[in-house]
């Protein structure tokens, strides 16, 4: 397709972003195109230098918050894909497209009976996206089984494989966090295995699953645990629009947990590669916010790290409101929160 041809038929101006952000706020893009292919992904890039418009890698919108309206080109990543590769009787490598939604891919791979992404049931978003947050949950992270990303690196316009050491990954951090807009993830691949242990120590998935934790589950039971777990505990963002939690757990030197554990027996610490990350959940609850709500957003009452848009909200009301707890747990624990997803506009 002709350059010409492609803006006609796919380049779409003035477009609104609440439904594509799962916090639902109100933001349009001034030039959006949905990328399906490789192909695109090029054409686009190229008609934004063409025009010196300034871009943003769109996935599922579950980790941004829009304050305001993007003056650029959005692309949304919707490239599909899932095959398996190195199929042996140990395991097999599972490649997925950037667009493909994460959730459904692990119900996929749990369901074909592979191990290794089932505790990452249920985040928002797409697999292009995991990489770049280094998902994690229930004691598992992506980067655990991830083997490479395909990316399109934008300093030398190729595409490039980039190994799981390269991708320099981190307790929610990546080479693509710290490096924004230089790859672009077209594809993930994941080694899963048939028989590599089943990680069910998180004290909420111990819970569910009782006695049933010390046999040999199939990985979709644990799957389905860790939904039901999330279910109970974290809002559901087409009912309640969220960003998931909307700051990092603090990682402090163990000088600083104890002072603070002198002050404050019952706070929440674990130990992190000889600091201790404390739970961000924790200290904002204890600062009074778990269930705060004015008019338009606020906190969640079951998961204080969580950030609601309860009506019409904006970005701009979220980030207030991000803004006042990060004071209140400053002045109360002396520690500072970051937040954790990406802010765009404004
Ligand atoms: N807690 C409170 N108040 C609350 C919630 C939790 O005091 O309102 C305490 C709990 O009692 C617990 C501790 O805080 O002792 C930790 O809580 P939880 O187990 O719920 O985990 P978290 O550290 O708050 C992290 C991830 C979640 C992930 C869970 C489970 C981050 C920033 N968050 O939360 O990830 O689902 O562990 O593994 O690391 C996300 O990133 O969007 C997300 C939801």
């Amino acid at each position: 397709m002709s350059q010409k041809d492609w803006l006609q038929a796919k380049l779409k101006e003035n477009v609104e972003l609440s439904r594509l952000n799962t916090l639902r706020v109100s933001a349009s893009a001034q030039f959006y195109v949905d990328v399906t292919s490789l192909d695109d992904l090029c054409d686009a890039l190229a008609w934004a230098q063409l025009n010196e418009h300034s871009t943003l890698v769109l996935g599922g919108g579950s980790n941004l918050v829009f304050a305001g309206k993007f003056s650029g080109l959005v692309m949304r990543m919707q490239i599909a894909g899932r095959c398996w590769e190195q199929v042996d009787e140990t395991g097999a490598t599972l490649v997925l497209g950037a667009g493909e939604n994460w959730h459904d891919s692990v119900l996929y791979a749990a369901g074909a009976g592979y191990r290794g992404i089932e505790n990452l049931a249920l985040i928002p978003g797409t697999a292009g996206a995991a990489p770049v947050q280094n998902i994690g949950a229930y004691g598992v992270e992506l980067c655990d089984t991830l083997v490479s990303v395909t990316a399109l690196d934008r300093e030398s316009n190729e595409v490039v494989c980039l190994e799981n050491a390269d991708c320099d990954f981190a307790y929610r951090n990546s080479l693509f966090k710290r490096w924004p807009g230089r790859y672009i993830i077209t594809a993930i691949r994941l080694r899963l295995s048939r028989q590599k242990p089943l990680q069910l120590g998180y004290q909420d998935l111990k819970e569910y699953l009782g006695d049933a934790a010390a046999r040999d589950l199939a990985a979709l039971t644990v799957a389905e645990a860790v939904m039901a777990v999330r279910h109970r505990k974290l809002p559901d963002p087409a009912i309640l629009p969220n960003v998931g939690s909307f700051f990092k757990n603090p990682v402090v030197t163990r000088e600083k947990f104890q002072g603070l554990q002198a002050e404050y027996p019952d706070v929440v610490g674990y130990p992190h590669s000889g600091t201790v990350k404390l739970a961000a959940a924790w200290l904002i609850d204890q600062s009074g916010w778990k269930g705060y709500r004015n008019a338009r957003v606020g906190v969640h009452n079951r998961q204080a790290l969580v950030l609601i848009n309860h009506s019409c909200g904006t970005g701009q009301d979220v980030l207030e409101l991000a803004s006042d707890i990060r004071q209140s747990v400053q002045k109360r624990f002396g520690v500072e929160l970051e937040v954790e997803p990406g802010i765009v506009g404004g």
